[in-house]
């Protein structure tokens, strides 16, 4: 009666453990839901190695559950007869997995190899080098000019070729549902291609444990038509041209602070500044979340940024740029936040701002 009821306990809470922990197959990170043929081909190898997963398993509860029962201890203490040796049972559980292992090793490796195999960038393709930071991702764009952060903007319909580099520690692409994982390693250059067919935002994740804020280093994938993406590069690329000229006086008060504050010592805006260290700020204004994907890019969540970053996305490398007490730092962050969210606007749009 003492045993039974923690192990009621424990059952319940892995049984409640399981329904909230959103394991839904059509969820928007769930590997089941895939919107690429890398992804379906992974899900579906998913599939294929779990049917032998619970053969395994049945045949060896069964086996288990067998002997306990058969041979439990009966009231007599005779000793049972002592087996030495079955030849044809040990030939059997030798041949068994070894036969398993080429089954599920051999479709394994060949899709890890068809996933990475070297593409050479040609028109139809579209290349991107990905540098993996603690704890952010840069997306640079060789044959567009464009350099981004945490926000990776692709064509639906055409093969994605990723150029995997790392900027200081290990990490890894991962996007469930439309490919990964694989790692991002210092100097060496892995390649991943994937395609996506559906228009779409599909979110991706860090799948290597980088120390600090492992676990709030996002990214989106923003999959577009082929006119659509062919417009948001082309409104990129004339984005560095435009904006210094139509902003408003609070905004062309945080371009200066954008140099003053020490922004542009780690911060790119095509342009303007050539800072290397932080996510390139270009056209920041166009994003839809800030620090790596983990809170939406609004007004108000950018001023709490810049006001504490810490507080926000615990570990990050973004300094605090005002003391507490400081009388100009709310007007200061107002102006920041009005430059910011020029960078890649409309000329309309900075207007309002
Ligand atoms: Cu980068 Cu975990």
């Amino acid at each position: 009666e003492r045993l039974r009821r923690p192990q009621r306990g424990l059952w319940g809470a892995v049984l409640l453990a399981g329904l909230l922990s959103g394991c839904a197959i059509d969820g928007p990170q769930s590997i089941f839901n895939h919107a690429g043929p890398i992804a379906r081909a992974q899900g579906e190898l998913f599939i294929y190695i779990f049917w032998f997963a619970v053969g395994v398993f049945a045949v060896v509860t069964a086996a288990l559950v067998y002997t306990v029962v058969r041979y439990r201890r009966r009231g007599d203490d005779t000793v049972p007869e002592q087996v030495h040796g079955v030849a044809w049972l040990e030939a059997l559980w030798t041949a068994a997995p070894a036969v398993i292992l080429v089954l599920i090793g051999v479709p394994t490796v060949s899709l890890i190899f068809a996933t990475e195999r070297r593409i050479e960038p040609t028109e139809a393709d579209l290349h991107v080098n990905v540098t993996g930071y603690q704890w952010w991702w840069q997306f640079e764009y060789p044959e567009l000019g464009i350099t981004t952060a945490n926000e990776l903007h692709i064509p639906t319909h055409r093969r994605i070729v990723l150029h995997l580099h790392s900027g200081d520690v290990l990490h890894s692409f991962w996007v469930p549902r439309l490919a990964g994982k694989r790692d991002l390693i210092p100097n060496q250059d892995n390649q991943l291609w994937f395609i996506a067919e559906e228009p779409g935002t599909y979110y991706g994740q860090c799948a290597e444990l980088c120390l600090g804020a492992h676990a709030y280093m996002r990214f989106r994938v923003i999959a577009s038509d082929e006119a659509s993406f062919r417009a948001w590069a082309a409104d990129f690329q004339g984005a560095a041209q435009t904006v210094a000229q139509t902003l408003g006086a609070e905004a062309a008060a945080g371009r200066e602070l954008f140099k003053t504050k020490g922004c542009a010592t780690c911060h790119a805006v095509a342009g303007y500044a050539e800072g290397q260290k932080g996510p390139d700020l270009t056209h920041f204004g166009q994003r839809t979340t800030l620090a790596a994907g983990w809170v939406e890019n609004t007004p108000e969540n950018l001023a709490a940024w810049l006001r504490d970053p810490q507080a926000i996305k615990p570990g990050n490398y973004m300094p605090t740029l005002w003391a507490p007490d400081d009388p100009n730092r709310d007007a200061e962050i107002a102006a920041l936040v009005a430059y910011l969210h020029s960078l890649g606007r409309k000329g309309e749009q900075q207007a309002q701002r």
